[in-house]
């Protein structure tokens, strides 16, 4: 079938399944990925975190996870902002400037020549002298390594939408216990929340705060009602996608809320999507085993859906990876 003649969702499968098979033709030590350790680049394979740095110990950390969308990074410098401010708010200073992280994720890329990657970058505490527990003693580390493209939901789902849960077993650690605003891998509640959500048959867990409001998975939740868009204003990481998500439904002309969104509320949505880098926006056509709107996916998410694509090719959002 000719290119042009296929639907945007078939064309950027039939896109992302060329390029995939492409690389798999790959050879080389960092064609199935790239680590940067120590100062160091070396396969991804390869790579070792050093049993006393706190962030392994204590999973004292901040991370971030921008993406490369064939060849092409999108919002790297969100990204790396969102990165410098959670580092303030964890009182870590990075051992890198960010141009130079920047650079350092850019040649992880071309090393591994994917076309399209999943680029995740963290900050730790470091050690402390051995001995010593004061965390102002440590001496922080970078780490970050590129492997192929993830998909919280694979991609072939996204036509028909995925099926979520709101938890009953488990609610979102509250913002006073570890602020959500920084990227962080204090992931106890969201991985119980998966092992409820594949309990009950379904692909994703959408956690509640304890007090009636949904929060997010590792996602952002929106709800659509009569194309007017509600994500949660607190207890929530601030997306990249969701910011980008928002920007494409306010240039359509529809409203955006960010306030508490009531759990109750998305039992009547026309829509539910989920946002986040590690694959873009994520319909939700069955929740709690019940059909989300018409349980198709609606309008509303189909239109951002396909914008969030094509604005990776938009310069003013990305740039082309160097892979020379
Ligand atoms: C807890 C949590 N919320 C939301 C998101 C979505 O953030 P972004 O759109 O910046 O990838 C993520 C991404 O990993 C996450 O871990």
């Amino acid at each position: 079938m000719e290119r042009e003649a296929l639907d945007p969702f078939s064309s950027l499968l039939d896109g992302f399944e060329t390029r995939t098979a492409a690389h798999a033709q790959q050879t080389g030590p960092y064609a199935d990925g790239a680590a940067f350790v120590r100062g160091e680049f070396v396969p991804a394979a390869e790579a070792s975190v050093p049993l006393f740095d706190l962030g392994f110990l204590r999973s004292d950390l901040t991370y971030d996870v921008p993406a490369v969308w064939n060849g092409r990074f999108f919002r790297l410098d969100d990204h790396l902002a969102r990165l410098e401010r959670s580092c303030a708010k964890l009182r870590i200073t990075p051992p890198m400037s960010t141009p130079r992280i920047r650079e350092t994720l850019i040649e992880l890329v071309r090393l591994t020549q994917l076309r399209d990657a999943y680029v995740d970058v963290i900050v730790t505490r470091g050690a402390t002298p051995r001995g010593q527990r004061d965390v102002r003693l440590a001496t922080p580390a970078i780490y970050a390594f590129v492997v192929p493209y993830i998909w919280i939901l694979p991609l072939t789902v996204h036509e028909v939408g995925g099926s979520a849960i709101v938890t009953r077993e488990v609610r979102r650690t509250p913002p006073g216990a570890m602020d959500p605003t920084i990227k962080n891998l204090q992931w106890g509640d969201l991985n119980r929340g998966f092992f409820e959500a594949f309990d009950r048959g379904a692909n994703l867990p959408l956690l509640p705060d304890g007090d009636g409001n949904i929060t997010e998975g590792c996602y952002n939740i929106f709800t659509v009602h009569d194309h007017v868009l509600r994500t949660p204003g607190r207890g929530v990481l601030e997306g990249v996608t969701r910011l980008t998500a928002k920007q494409i439904a306010r240039s359509e002309g529809w409203e955006v809320r960010t306030e508490d969104v009531r759990v109750s509320s998305l039992y009547d949505a026309d829509e539910i999507f989920l946002s986040s880098t590690a694959g873009g926006i994520m319909p939700i056509t069955t929740l709690d085993d019940q059909p989300v709107g018409g349980g198709q996916v609606g309008p509303v998410t189909r239109r951002i859906w396909e914008r969030y694509w094509a604005l990776h090719a938009d310069p003013d959002l990305s740039f082309a990876v160097d892979y020379a």
